[in-house]
């Protein structure tokens, strides 16, 4: 018998709190759920017990067994196995898996993690462990796959695109993580540009690095900094003070301009987002390129996305984010 198993997982938005987050300051991340990826696995006996990989996105087919280390869709596959209990393992075998991704990659929306998330929960959805694709495991093994590519990351990623909901998230020293998710008070909307380049996160955040080593006194008041305003825009979105989060925004920006990971592009989109009527914008996620975030009155949502489209934007997305009320 034949069948396929399909699986998908969100993009992300980082609203506060990039790059301090990986130093132990609080974030703030929701997920963008009509931006996703999907990975879908179809048995095929035929193929000697091999694997083999497609992502037709960037044209690419490999055989698991030939498939580099690094390979973030092997290393996916190899995680999960290596998870699983070894009398468990052959039912890795003689399978076709096809990924598709509707986010741009290196771009601050969190694409690696949502494949590596659609992908688990697919394989636990093969054979048949539920237990693997809860929102705390997911996020697991998620973040062993993270870890492969990124060096140190967070984990803010694998948790948001895992438990589908906005969420605070810490890391703590000894690498306890806090996950708090969360319900906004009041919905907002989100308006999403894409700069077009393609700037890898691993790259600004060992400058980060580098630049803390060197001066670690002003890098951890900018931290700090970005750990306060964190905080503040907590208590803004369990009370619904949402022109007060734009504010944030274009704080957290500026903290982030000082940090360098900001770029001409990226301030050419959040200048217009504001000019056209935006209540703040930043840039989201690794930074350097890829994508900025601007909240948005309901009223202006039009006017924002013609600003960005004109200052150059190569994509434009919305997100409504949903509140209580
Ligand atoms: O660029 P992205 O979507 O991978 O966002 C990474 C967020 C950082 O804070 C820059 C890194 C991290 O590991 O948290």
């Amino acid at each position: 018998m034949t069948f396929s198993v399909k699986a998908t997982a969100p993009g992300k938005i980082i609203l506060f709190g990039e790059h301090a987050v990986v130093y132990g300051q609080p974030a703030i991340a929701m997920p963008v759920a009509h931006l996703r990826a999907t990975a879908e696995i179809t048995p095929n006996p035929s193929l000697g017990g091999r694997v083999l990989l497609h992502a037709p996105d960037v044209g690419e087919d490999v055989w698991l067994d030939q498939a580099p280390a690094g390979h973030p869709l092997a290393a996916a596959v190899r995680i999960f196995a290596q998870n699983l209990p070894p009398a468990e393992q052959n039912l890795l075998s003689n399978l076709n898996i096809t990924v598709h991704s509707q986010l741009p990659i290196a771009s601050g929306l969190g694409s690696g993690a949502a494949i590596s998330a659609a992908l688990i929960r697919a394989l636990a959805g093969l054979v048949n462990r539920p237990d693997y694709a809860t929102p705390a495991q997911l996020s697991r093994l998620t973040y062993e796959v993270e870890r492969l590519h990124h060096g140190t990351p967070s984990g803010i990623d694998n948790t948001v695109v895992s438990y589908e909901q906005p969420v605070f998230f810490q890391r703590l020293a000894g690498g306890e993580v806090k996950i708090e998710p969360f319900a906004p008070h009041t919905p907002f909307t989100i308006l999403i540009g894409n700069t077009g380049i393609a700037a890898p996160t691993k790259e600004s955040v060992g400058d980060v690095r580098r630049q803390w080593q060197v001066n670690p006194a002003a890098f951890e008041a900018l931290f700090n900094e970005c750990g306060w305003i964190a905080r503040q825009a907590r208590t803004a979105l369990e009370t619904g003070q949402i022109a007060h989060m734009g504010e944030l925004m274009n704080q957290n920006q500026a903290v982030l301009e000082k940090m360098t990971v900001s770029s001409p592009e990226l301030e050419r989109l959040i200048t217009a987002a504001r000019s056209a009527g935006a209540w703040g914008a930043k840039l989201s996620g690794g930074g350097r390129g890829g994508n900025m975030i601007a909240l948005v009155p309901e009223e202006l949502v039009e006017q924002v996305k013609e600003g960005l489209w004109a200052a150059g934007a190569t994509g434009v997305w919305q997100t409504v984010v949903q509140g209580q009320k």
